[in-house]
């Protein structure tokens, strides 16, 4: 039997500002597989965000549990959130958010100062494909590239679940090919378990599989028989 790693049950979200009362989460289960990918879809304010965040301890459900491994996020402090995104998670947003005044060395590089069992920085952006860029600097670097730096970055510590928000949202669909490309290569050759978020529903082929959102819900989810590699998906 497969490792269930994540097991998301019950989850609800609500956000208050004054008097206002937003349901972000409804009451979400889902659980995934070690080495499962992934994708969420769904429209804009479906909750998606707001469960990833949840499954990468950024934030808190206000109900239900989330596990990971042999981690009960529910009850977990703040300390140790904090060291359970550090030890466990690697995240990747649609802004690459690197640091501009270091090179995409030194910005991976970073990250393996505090964490337990790094592999090389070097090794890192080898696996990304830009070990002939390691001395230049984000701004030295397109959009695609900055991303695959920064998806270095978040594998560097070999952790155990990469969520990727939007990872190719600021990218045209030849460069987000190559970045999901290194998604799906990081997942075949470290298992590493991965959620994706993103609105390019062509996308979803390149899944294990799909779980669709609707109003803070889980509406559907779906298993592809057949994955298709990122440069076979048609945009
Ligand atoms: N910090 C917050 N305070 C108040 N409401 C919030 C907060 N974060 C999210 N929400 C609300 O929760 C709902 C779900 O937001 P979420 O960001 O998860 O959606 P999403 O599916 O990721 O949307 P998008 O595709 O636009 O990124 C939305 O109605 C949003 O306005
Ligand atoms: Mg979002």
């Amino acid at each position: 039997m497969a490792e269930v790693l994540f097991q998301v049950d019950g989850v609800t979200k609500t956000y208050r500002t004054g008097d206002v009362e937003v349901w972000a989460l409804r009451g979400v289960d889902l659980s995934l597989e070690r080495g499962e990918m992934a994708v969420l879809l769904g429209p804009s304010g479906s909750g998606k965000s707001t469960l990833l965040n949840i499954m990468g301890g950024l934030d808190r459900a206000t109900a239900g549990s989330v596990r990971c491994a042999d981690h009960e996020l529910t009850g977990f402090s703040e300390r140790q959130l904090t060291q359970f995104r550090r030890d466990h998670i690697g995240f990747v947003f649609q802004f690459y958010n690197l640091i501009p005044s270091l090179t995409a060395y030194e910005n991976v590089a970073l990250v393996t100062e505090i964490a337990s069992n790094p592999m090389d920085a070097g090794e890192a952006l080898d696996m990304v494909g830009l070990k002939d860029r390691m001395d230049h600097f984000p701004a030295q670097l397109s959009g695609g590239e900055q991303q695959r730096v920064a998806i270095a970055r978040a594998i560097v510590k070999r952790p155990d679940v990469l969520l990727c928000d939007e990872p190719t949202g600021a990218l045209d669909s030849k460069t987000g090919v190559l970045v999901l490309d290194v998604l799906c290569r990081v997942n075949a050759e470290f298992n590493t378990t991965m959620a994706i978020i993103t609105h390019n529903a062509a996308i979803r082929q390149i899944a294990h599989r799909v779980f669709s959102f609707r109003d803070g819900r889980i509406e559907e989810s779906s298993t592809n028989a057949v994955r298709l590699p990122p440069s076979a998906v048609s945009w």
